[in-house]
């Protein structure tokens, strides 16, 4: 069949979207690029907040427009959502025909031959595949298309924290963590075939291996596929919790892994800290900064942010504030929090009004702006090594990632082909610093490939 794939959410999601397109493609099935072409549609969906559930409410109602003017068109709800009743209630509302959750990627293809012979039969009804499949960790993704230069690599699936606000460990499941043989022969064929930066994923990354007392830790894992010879290695998200001075000697100590942390602290108050269930508080949070950059000078900070928690107060926010102010992180994801059905939170907290919540979240972006505008401050002058993957939306510069993953444009005009450059920044902006191309540098780390 003719199948395109849409995704929404985090990189977790992208790496899955690969796994399903090489069984897909396996299956003997057509990847089309143009959602026009397909007989199948696939939505990998996520469900972290209301906004990307309404994204596919709205596409399945598009989908279903265009069936009732008489399109033939088999519809896949897959990812997050479809492993929620939410998922489960969309799907029979819009006529979905597949059901298949993040943990059953690897089933899609016996659920579309399933749905095939249940239509030769004469059977109309939906497939679901919502079980965990046991192999998953085992499976193995191949490379993405030649010429990309990122390769996201998932090191762990699910979540064992219960954040009250999250509905993660609902949909992906408890943490099992991927055999270290199979995520270092992804990274060696990822490596042989040009990707430059490899982007260990999980959601939370310094949990890897605590599950399985034969696997190593983090820290020896993020060193062991520093060997492998990628220039950088980054890798998201950390959690406060488990983030271990192993893990700063790691990143201080291998030159290619990227002297940049996502490290998510949600709240800046103990006590709204406390109701969302995050393990840590403010004091082990400022302390793990302070190491950080103790043992890595440059390193560039970036966290997540939540405002409008049920309960916050302004004095809550305003803690909220003052850790920004304490810690000058480099830029944040700041969230307006948003009640997921079947949280804790929202089964037995009150939403704040919508108005508050947003008024909050102003309030912090402003500030969010001065110290990342500090932050990006501190490069002017400096030379930075950039990976140029895209024509910037101006049209007259290439936009890339520096390795502190800052986005950094440079003019178009210098630049020859995509990939890694030296570049000395000129100007700073909140979001973004602005240089001038010193040098095109190809590999810079031998590429070495384990027998
Ligand atoms: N595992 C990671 C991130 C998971 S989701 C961690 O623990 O940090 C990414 C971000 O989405 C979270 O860090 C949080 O800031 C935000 N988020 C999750 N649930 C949310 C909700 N219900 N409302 C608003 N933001 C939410
Ligand atoms: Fe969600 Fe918390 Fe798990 Fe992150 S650690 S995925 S926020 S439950
Ligand atoms: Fe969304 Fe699932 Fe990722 S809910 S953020 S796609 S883990």
């Amino acid at each position: 069949m003719r199948t395109h794939v849409i995704t929404y959410g985090c990189q977790m999601n992208e790496y899955d979207t690969l796994t399903i397109q090489s069984e897909l493609v396996a299956g003997g099935h057509d990847l089309v690029d143009a959602p026009q072409d397909a007989e199948l549609i696939l939505l990998n969906t996520c469900a972290v907040r209301g906004k990307p559930v309404e994204k596919v409410v709205s596409v399945l109602g598009d989908l279903r427009k265009e069936r009732l003017a008489g399109r033939d068109l088999t519809i896949g709800l897959m990812g997050c959502l479809a492993q929620l009743d939410e998922g489960r209630e969309l799907a029979t509302k819009f006529g979905v025909d597949l059901l298949v959750g993040p943990g059953a990627i690897t089933e899609v293809l016996p659920a579309i031959e399933d749905l095939e012979r249940a239509r030769e039969a004469g059977r109309r009804g939906r497939v679901d595949r919502l079980a965990f499949a046991d192999d998953l960790v085992h499976h193995l993704t191949p490379p993405p298309p030649p010429g990309t230069l990122t390769g996201y690599l998932t090191i762990m699936r699910g979540c064992d924290h219960h954040c009250t606000y999250c509905i993660v460990p609902q949909t992906r499941g408890p943490e099992v963590s991927r055999p270290l043989r199979a995520i270092v022969r992804e990274a060696e064929a990822m490596r042989a075939q040009g990707v430059d930066e490899v982007v260990l994923l999980g959601q939370n990354v310094n949990s890897y291996g605590r599950d399985d007392p034969a696997l190593p830790s983090f820290a020896e894992l993020l060193l062991a596929v520093a060997a492998i010879g990628f220039p950088r290695v980054k890798f998201t998200t950390s959690h406060p919790m488990n983030f271990t001075s192993d893990v700063i000697d790691a990143i201080a100590s291998s030159p290619n892994v990227c002297d940049y942390v996502h490290l998510p602290v949600q709240s800046g108050s103990d006590r709204v800290l406390r109701r969302m269930a995050r393990e840590y508080r403010r004091a082990r949070y400022v302390e793990i900064v302070e190491e950080l950059r103790a043992k890595i000078p440059d390193v560039v900070l970036t966290t997540d942010l939540i405002v409008g928690f049920p309960g916050e107060t302004e004095a809550d926010f305003e803690a909220t504030l003052s850790l920004y102010d304490q810690v000058r992180f480099d830029a944040a994801y700041m969230f307006a929090y948003s009640a997921r059905p079947g949280t804790p939170a929202h089964q037995h907290f009150d939403d704040l009004p919508r108005a508050l919540k947003n008024e909050r979240l102003g309030r912090l972006v402003e500030r969010q702006k001065h110290w990342s505008l500090e932050g990006n401050r501190r490069f002017e002058g400096r030379e930075v090594r950039v990976l140029v993957k895209d024509i910037a939306r101006d049209g007259d510069h290439v936009v890339g990632h520096s390795d502190q993953h800052h986005t950094v444009l440079v003019p178009k005009a210098q630049v020859r082909r995509m990939g890694l450059h030296r570049v000395r920044v000129d100007h700073a902006t909140p979001h973004a610093l602005y240089g001038q191309v010193v040098g095109a540098e190809t590999t810079s780390v031998p590429l070495v490939l384990a027998s």
